[in-house]
């Protein structure tokens, strides 16, 4: 057989081939067993001994250049098939850009407030603690009694809380979570909660009427104010990815006796911007060792075990984390701000 003859007819087929069939058919006909690519190589044999090498050459030439060409033919074909595929499935349009006019993205993305809620969860989990979820619906006892809330204090107010016609109310800090936990998993126990707390405020850059939070406990015996410090400085370091000092001034929350604002180490700067309001730390959290009134709702003898409580703006957190201005643009749904958190 010629070799001139069988790569012209080679070239001439291969630019036939559509489809995996062809492919198939193609490879058997020229390079399969007595595919005759593969027939002119055995054929070397027969060829006088000196003319072999030259021809041998020439053969093994062919089909390695047809082999190739087959490959690429076939990549190609998977290739187009597979985005033909795609064309067709109505869920996934592959053409879509994922930004459109003003950076506004077109395809779905996570709320900044879920991502820092699962980064939260994470970092918590990592030290041990159980994440578990409460009611954004809270009874008067949950919300303030059970926390040694004074009856007369402002946050039970008509002006603070969202109260239900049933007299419950919408809860205004994660807090109204403890008693159910402290019954749940008491004495001994580390965990958090996540969630979305509502207070009737008047809205402006910093003030929202819905807004998320987690809280934090951990229950035991010779739990102590070091234990507190340890934990929020670990769980500050993971979030920001950097050594984060914290310092704790006295505070007063019912629930927690002593209490404390936790300030964490300006993460802007090193002596004082607009952020830290030029004193180089940022007002970070409540939290304190749990009130022995606490306890005792919660079932838990205060003689043996002690604990500590944090509680801190997650919304908060989030606005730091990216430098958020506004906490409006949470709730917004302006598709231009939640583009550009990731
Ligand atoms: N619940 C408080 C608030 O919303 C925050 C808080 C302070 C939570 C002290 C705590 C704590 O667990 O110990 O302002």
């Amino acid at each position: 057989m010629n070799i001139d003859k069988i790569k012209k007819e080679v070239e001439v087929e291969l630019k036939k081939l559509q489809n995996d069939r062809d492919c198939g058919a193609f490879h058997q006909k020229y390079l399969g067993k007595s595919g005759e690519v593969t027939l002119l190589v055995q054929s070397l044999r027969d060829i006088e001994p000196s003319k072999r090498a030259e021809a041998g050459a020439m053969f093994n030439a062919l089909k390695k250049d047809t082999e190739e060409k087959l490959r690429k033919i076939q990549n190609d074909i998977k290739q187009r098939e597979q985005t033909e595929k795609l064309m067709q499935d109505p869920v996934i349009d592959i053409t879509v850009p994922k930004w459109g006019p003003g950076g506004v993205p077109l395809v779905g993305g996570l709320h900044p407030i879920t991502l820092v809620i699962r980064e939260v969860e994470e970092v918590f989990k990592g030290m041990g603690f159980i994440v578990e979820s409460g009611s954004e619906i809270a009874t008067e006892y949950e919300c303030f009694d059970s926390l040694n809330s004074p009856k007369n204090h402002p946050s039970r107010d008509m002006q603070d809380t969202f109260w239900l016609s049933d007299g419950r109310c919408l809860r205004t800090h994660t807090s109204a979570w403890q008693n159910y936990i402290l019954k749940k998993y008491g004495p001994t126990f580390r965990a958090i909660s996540p969630g979305r707390c509502f207070r009737n405020e008047n809205l402006d850059a910093t003030h929202e009427t819905t807004f998320f939070q987690v809280e934090g406990m951990m229950v035991g015996e010779d739990i102590s104010i070091a234990n507190l410090i340890y934990f929020m400085k670990t769980a500050l370091t993971a979030v920001f990815k950097k050594d984060i000092k914290v310092r704790l001034r006295p505070g007063y929350f019912s629930f927690v006796e002593p209490g404390f604002e936790l300030d964490a180490r300006c993460i802007f700067c090193d002596k004082g911007c607009s952020a830290c309001k030029q004193t180089g730390w940022i007002e970070f959290c409540g939290c304190g060792m749990i009130h022995p009134n606490v306890l005792k709702e919660g079932g838990i003898d205060p003689t043996k075990y002690q604990g500590f409580a944090f509680g801190f703006g997650l919304t908060r957190l989030a606005m730091m984390r990216w430098g958020i201005k506004d906490i409006r643009l949470f709730n917004s749904g302006n598709l231009e701000f939640l583009g550009g958190v990731k």
